[in-house]
């Protein structure tokens, strides 16, 4: 049996690097707060407790995670990262195993740490360029100590292998390490690093445990590192997309803010962006520079390039698009035809209806086989209220009509063009509101004097 695992999540920083008022750890990767990524991650690990460090700007903070199950450790001064664990102590029982993570370095995933149970570790990596980050001094397979890029020699600047930040030790040694700490270094801080480096003076070292994956542990301190993690989380996600058969035609231009589950032979064109949760059924298609928000696809739907879905539902195959506005509560059945510049709100398409373009179709129910012409309004909203327009089977509604709703166009009823429907209109027949057009003999334009 592994003791309980207490995780303390470090969050106080001011993260001045950033030149942002927000705070650093509520900066987004793929649409979430990095601090979601590791609040997540800690979960995932099913921790006794989580004890999130506080500090600058908490309110932030204590709004973000408001429903959440934490403990608040507050840091009222950001004296370093080993002060920082020292503000969780009260709440650490002597027989845990305590993890720290950083809210900064959101890239760390489950499987990098699940396997490790009850060891005394520290997570590293070897980077290329480790400029910024902490030296690893080894002694075989143990630690000696963790030196900062400020306080290296040149000798210390030449090692490559970084310290993730992340580490774990049981929580009686760690308090013991913690209560001897100084700040006697360049930055005059309590650094949670110098732990390592007492750990090994009393023969109880931190292994190293180094992952293969180098971008895992990387933080974001600054904009450009923030894009650097964004590019890394996106790959990331692109690589299982494609391992699960998914075809991007354009990998590096597609993004996924929030998750996506496609079916079999998905195909996804160039510059597509998701938000949200989405799923997408068999052969449904995605055309490029289109943004999916919340949907949930059938099987073959077609959404042409530069369409802008969010809160759609299809239930079979049909076609959106190009430059189609479809917003929540839009739902579309199997044959519906959905074209260009066309927008639509709690609109719901029957079977093989159309609106092909230029409309605007808000709190709309339509059944079946209804075309819908070129430049047709709903007037669902009188400045207060807004209001339904019911259109029945087979109904055929002429371009560039108005329907004042609350309204019904009746079963295969005919709309004139250019009509303005205020009343509900009778099954089978044409309705139309327009004067007659008539024209004038003999007429002649004004002349210039
Ligand atoms: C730290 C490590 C460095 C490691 C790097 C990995 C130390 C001294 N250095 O450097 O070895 O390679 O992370 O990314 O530990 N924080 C607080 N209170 C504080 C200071 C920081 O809560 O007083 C939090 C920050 O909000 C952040 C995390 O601790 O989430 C790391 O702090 P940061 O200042 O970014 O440390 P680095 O300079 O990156
Ligand atoms: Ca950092």
């Amino acid at each position: 049996m592994n003791k309980a695992l207490h995780v303390v999540i470090l969050a106080a920083g001011a993260g001045t690097r950033m030149r942002s008022a927000k705070l650093k750890v509520l900066h987004e990767v793929a649409g979430r707060a990095m601090v979601d990524h590791v609040y997540q991650l800690a979960q995932s690990l099913n921790p006794s407790q989580i004890t999130l460090v506080y500090g600058h700007q908490g309110d932030q903070l204590q709004t973000h995670f408001a429903a959440e199950a934490i403990n608040w450790a507050e840091q009222k001064q950001q004296l370093g990262t080993g002060h920082a664990v020292q503000q969780a102590v009260p709440f650490l029982n002597d027989d845990e195993d305590v993890l720290v993570l950083y809210g900064d370095a959101p890239l760390v995933q489950t499987h990098d740490l699940s396997k490790l149970g009850g060891k005394q570790f520290v997570l590293t990596a070897h980077l290329n360029n480790p400029t910024g980050y902490g030296r690893i001094i080894r002694n075989g397979d143990h630690i000696e100590a963790i030196v900062e890029q400020k306080d290296a020699n040149e000798t210390e600047r030449q090692i490559q292998e970084i310290n993730s930040g992340i580490i774990q030790a049981p929580a009686k040694l760690l308090k013991g390490w913690l209560k001897r700490l100084s700040n006697n270094n360049q930055q005059q801080e309590y650094y949670l690093t110098e732990v390592i480096g007492l750990a090994a003076q009393d023969n109880t070292p931190f292994s190293a445990v180094q992952l293969a994956d180098a971008n895992a542990v990387k933080g974001a301190n600054d904009m450009q590192q923030l894009a650097e993690l964004e590019d890394i989380f996106q790959q990331r996600q692109r690589q299982q997309l494609m391992q699960a058969g998914v075809r991007l035609i354009r990998p590096g231009s597609v993004d996924v803010r929030g998750s996506l589950a496609c079916g079999q032979d998905v195909v996804i064109d160039k510059g597509v962006l998701f938000e949200g949760h989405n799923e997408l059924g068999d052969n449904v298609k995605i055309g490029a520079f289109a943004v999916v928000k919340n949907c949930h696809l059938a099987a073959d739907t077609v959404v042409e390039p530069h369409s802008m879905l969010d809160g759609v539902t299809t239930t079979g195959p049909c076609s959106i698009g190009p430059f189609a506005r479809l917003r929540p509560g839009t739902k579309l059945a199997t044959g519906s035809k959905v074209g260009n510049f066309v927008e639509t709100k709690k609109a719901q398409l029957g079977q093989n209806s159309k609106a092909s373009h230029l409309t605007y179709l808000g709190d709309a129910v339509i059944g079946n086989n209804v075309n819908i012409g070129a430049g047709t309004i709903t007037c669902n909203y009188d400045g207060m209220n807004k209001f339904t327009t019911t259109i029945k089977d087979g109904a055929f509604i002429g371009s560039d009509s108005q329907l004042v709703a609350p309204v019904t166009v009746g079963k295969n009823a005919t709309i004139g063009a250019g009509s303005t429907i205020t009343k509900d209109t009778p099954d089978e027949q044409l309705t139309l509101s327009r004067s007659r057009q008539k024209s004038v003999k003999d007429w002649q334009r004004p002349r210039k004097k």
